[in-house]
């Protein structure tokens, strides 16, 4: 029946099962994946290479959001490959997080605490960037023995529970309630947060630049007095690195820039190479709770998967050997604050590679990603910030795709307005 399909409907409506799935992948992605929003892009990306993502009939993409900064050293990139096949060769899952020493994750753990400040002793590795804010908070709550935490308007930290908990705004919450008491949000790069942080507040969970609101970059002299707000009372600082981290901002992390170090780093997304991975790291009188009192005091099935492990270290080697990627990010960065300048614009915010670009109303936001689209540009909005459109390409971007990509927004605009 090569080719068939068949149809039928249930009570919630149509279901297509299909043989020769490959024939109307769009139609069956609308119909049988469940969906979050009312109309997807539904783009069939048949492949993935460099920086570019290819439909089935050949056309390209350039990648301006790495999906969403995930894919930091582009798309298939070889090193990262390489690491993953031969680590399949090897093996794949053999046992629940923490009772074997399996290489991949031995090795990661080390490479990944060469990199940052030497208060970090210990990583755990989890699947994700919402369980790594979920047992960091667990984490934060034992050894405390405090229950409040407070985290910031229009942050987005995952959508698990106590990640929603804490999310910066009320918008996605609906529904869900009840959710974690005690939670506080509090205004992003506002001083006087600083008397919302007292001996009652178990953590603060921050970000060196907040993603959903906008990638808006926290003043330096403000992340610093938070830090010193936290040890002062003994609240755990844990940062939110998910999307900042592996070389995004030009550092390999970007608290490493601001020259402080947090209790508990939250890792995902690019930390992954592509494949599902977050981790936390902390120092090991931290990481002791989870251990004792009971043993096993948070527990994963996957967590560290030894594939997922083995990318990651291909990224880490990946970002070594081109130096220069972390390295040209700020002459493209003045690329796109230089560009991006027009009447329809009303400013852009960012850092690094992580750029929001602010439109007036005059232009719909959600129209220009559209439009983008279907001139081979992928771009993207945000959670919290009204017509804006994102920015956040592969480091591996050159010059000549950033400067058509920067152009193709322009025109789109020119276009609309
Ligand atoms: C800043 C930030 N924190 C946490 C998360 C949640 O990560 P995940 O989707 O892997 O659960 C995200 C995801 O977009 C994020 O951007």
């Amino acid at each position: 029946m090569h080719g068939a399909f068949f149809c039928f409907s249930t009570a919630q409506g149509q279901r297509i099962l299909a043989t020769g799935m490959e024939k109307d992948i769009k139609s069956l992605f609308l119909s049988n994946v469940a969906q979050v929003v009312g109309s997807p892009s539904a783009l069939v990306v048949d492949r993935a290479e460099g920086n570019y993502l290819y439909d089935p009939e050949g056309k390209d993409y350039l990648d301006f959001i790495s999906g969403i900064s995930v894919a930091n050293l582009g798309h298939g990139h070889p090193t990262v490959v390489a690491s993953v096949l031969e680590q399949v060769k090897k093996h794949m899952h053999v046992m629940v997080y923490g009772e074997f020493a399996i290489g991949a994750q031995t090795k990661l753990a080390q490479k990944t605490l060469e990199k940052l400040h030497p208060c970090m002793e210990r990583v755990y590795f989890v699947n994700s960037g919402t369980e790594a804010i979920e047992a960091s908070m667990k984490i934060t709550k034992k050894y405390t023995g405090r229950s409040q935490f407070i985290s910031f308007k229009n942050s987005y930290h995952g959508s698990t529970h106590g990640s929603l908990s804490i999310q910066g705004s009320d918008k996605y919450k609906g529904g869900y309630y009840p959710l974690l008491p005690d939670t506080h949000q509090a205004n992003f790069n506002d001083f006087t947060v600083l008397e919302q942080i007292t001996s009652k507040t178990a953590g603060v969970i921050i970000e060196c630049i907040q993603a959903g609101s906008g990638y808006i970059p926290a003043y330096p002299e403000w992340i610093n007095a938070v830090r010193a707000r936290c040890t002062e009372v003994g609240t755990l600082m844990i940062l939110d690195e998910i999307q900042t981290g592996m070389g995004r901002t030009g550092h390999w992390f970007a608290h490493l820039d601001y020259g402080f170090c947090p209790d508990i780093l939250c890792l995902a997304k690019a930390y992954g190479g592509g494949l599902p991975l977050g981790a936390f790291v902390a120092p090991e009188r931290y990481m002791n709770v989870i251990q004792a009192d009971p043993i096993l005091g948070h527990i994963t099935t996957f967590g560290g998967n030894p594939v997922s492990c083995a990318a990651s270290l291909g990224v880490f080697k990946g970002l070594e050997e081109e130096e220069s990627l972390m390295e040209s990010i700020p002459v493209k960065e003045e690329m796109i604050q230089t560009k991006l300048v027009h009447p329809n614009i009303e400013k852009i915010s960012g850092k690094g590679l992580m750029y929001c670009l602010w439109l007036k109303p005059a232009i719909d936001g959600f129209e220009v990603i559209a439009r983008l689209e279907k001139c081979g540009l992928i771009t993207n909005s945000f959670l919290f910030a009204e017509n804006a459109i994102r920015i956040t390409p592969p480091l591996t971007i050159t010059k000549d795709q950033l400067s058509f990509g920067l152009n193709s927004i322009l025109d789109v605009i020119n276009d609309l307005s």
